[in-house]
C-alpha cells in the first residue's frame, strides 16, 4: 500500500520524506492557501511558481498531485495542460488533480464535463488523479475515462452522513468503517454506510472488473481510518503529516522503550561503543 503525505508544506513534505517510506504528495487549493500563508507570516514574499518547482523537484521520483481550479470541461483540460507543461518539466512527477464533477446543471449536459477533461488529459499523456469522489460510479466513470488514481474522500462522507443525521462531532473524530445503526436503521449515503465502507466498494469495482486505476483513500483524518483503509485493500492513502506520524504512537511502545533503556547494564552498552 502507498502511503501519501497530505500537505503543500514544504516542511511538513520534508518530515514526511524523512521516514523513508513516503510514497507521493497530494495537494488541493486549500493547502496552498494555508502554504501561502504561512510563507507570508515568515515575512517572505511568495513566488508560487518557484515553491511549486520546490516542492515537485523535492519530490523526485514521487507523485505530487497539482489541482485545477476551473469548472467547465476547457478551464479544466486548458489548466491541467499548464499545470503540467509548468512544473512536469522539473522533475516528472506531476499528477493533475481534476474533480469528478465540477458543474451541477444536468440540463445543459455538462455534469460530465470533469470525467471528458480526464479522458482528454489521460489521452494526452498526462497522469490525473480524480478528486471528490463520494460514489462508486463516480470513481467506475473516471476510472472508464483513464483516472491513475481515484481518491475517494472518507473523512468528508462520513461528516456527510453524521451531520444529515444530526449528529455532532469534532474533525478527525473516528466514525465505524461498519457505519451507524439507530432504531434499527443503517445510515447511508446512497447505500455507502461510511468513507471506509466507499473505499471498499470502489477497490471490489476495480478488483471484478480488473481495472487497474489506484484507488487513494484521501479526507483520512485518524490512525484507525488509515487503518481501516489498508484493510479495504485501498491501494494508496493520503493523510497529514500529523495522521502519518500518529500512527506510530503507542504508550506500551513508549513504556516497553523506557524499561529497556533503564535495563541497559554497562557490560552491555559497551558493545555499542565500539
Ligand atoms: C485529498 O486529495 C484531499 O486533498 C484531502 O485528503 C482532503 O482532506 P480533508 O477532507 O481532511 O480536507
Amino acid at each position: 500500500m502507498e502511503l501519501f503525505v497530505d500537505s503543500a508544506s514544504l516542511d511538513e513534505i520534508s518530515h514526511a520524506l524523512d521516514t523513508g517510506v513516503l510514497d507521493g504528495v497530494t495537494t488541493n487549493p486549500s493547502k496552498m492557501k494555508e502554504a501561502v500563508e504561512l510563507v507570508k507570516k515568515q515575512g517572505k514574499k511568495v513566488s508560487l511558481t518557484a515553491y511549486i518547482k520546490q516542492l515537485c523537484r523535492m519530490c523526485k521520483g514521487l507523485p505530487v498531485s497539482l489541482e485545477v481550479i476551473g469548472a467547465s470541461y476547457e478551464d479544466l483540460v486548458r489548466e491541467g495542460l499548464l499545470l503540467h507543461r509548468m512544473f512536469n518539466p522539473v522533475a516528472k512527477n506531476v499528477v493533475v488533480k481534476i474533480p469528478v464533477n465540477p458543474q451541477f446543471d444536468t440540463e445543459k449536459h455538462r455534469v460530465h464535463d470533469g470525467i471528458k477533461a480526464i479522458r482528454s488529459l489521460s489521452k494526452k499523456g498526462v497522469r490525473v488523479n480524480c478528486t471528490l469522489v463520494f460514489t462508486p460510479e463516480q470513481a467506475l466513470l473516471a476510472a472508464k475515462a483513464g483516472a491513475q488514481f481515484v481518491s475517494p474522500f472518507c473523512g468528508r462522507l462520513d461528516d456527510y452522513i453524521r451531520s444529515s443525521h444530526g449528529m455532532k462531532f469534532s474533525k478527525g473524530e473516528y466514525y465505524p468503517a461498519e457505519g451507524k445503526k439507530r432504531w434499527a436503521k443503517q445510515w447511508n449515503d446512497q447505500g455507502v454506510v461510511s468513507g471506509i465502507d466507499l473505499v471498499a466498494q470502489c477497490v471490489e469495482i476495480f478488483d471484478v472488473h480488473g481495472i487497474k486505476t489506484k484507488v487513494l483513500a484521501a479526507s483520512i483524518r485518524n490512525v484507525r481510518q488509515l487503518r481501516e483503509a489498508a484493510v479495504v485493500g485501498a491501494h494508496c492513502a493520503t493523510m497529514s503529516l500529523e495522521t502519518l506520524e500518529a500512527a506510530l504512537v503507542h504508550p506500551k511502545t513508549e513504556q516497553g522503550m523506557k524499561k529497556f533503556s533503564d535495563d541497559v547494564v554497562p557490560e552491555y552498552a559497551s558493545l555499542f561503543k565500539k
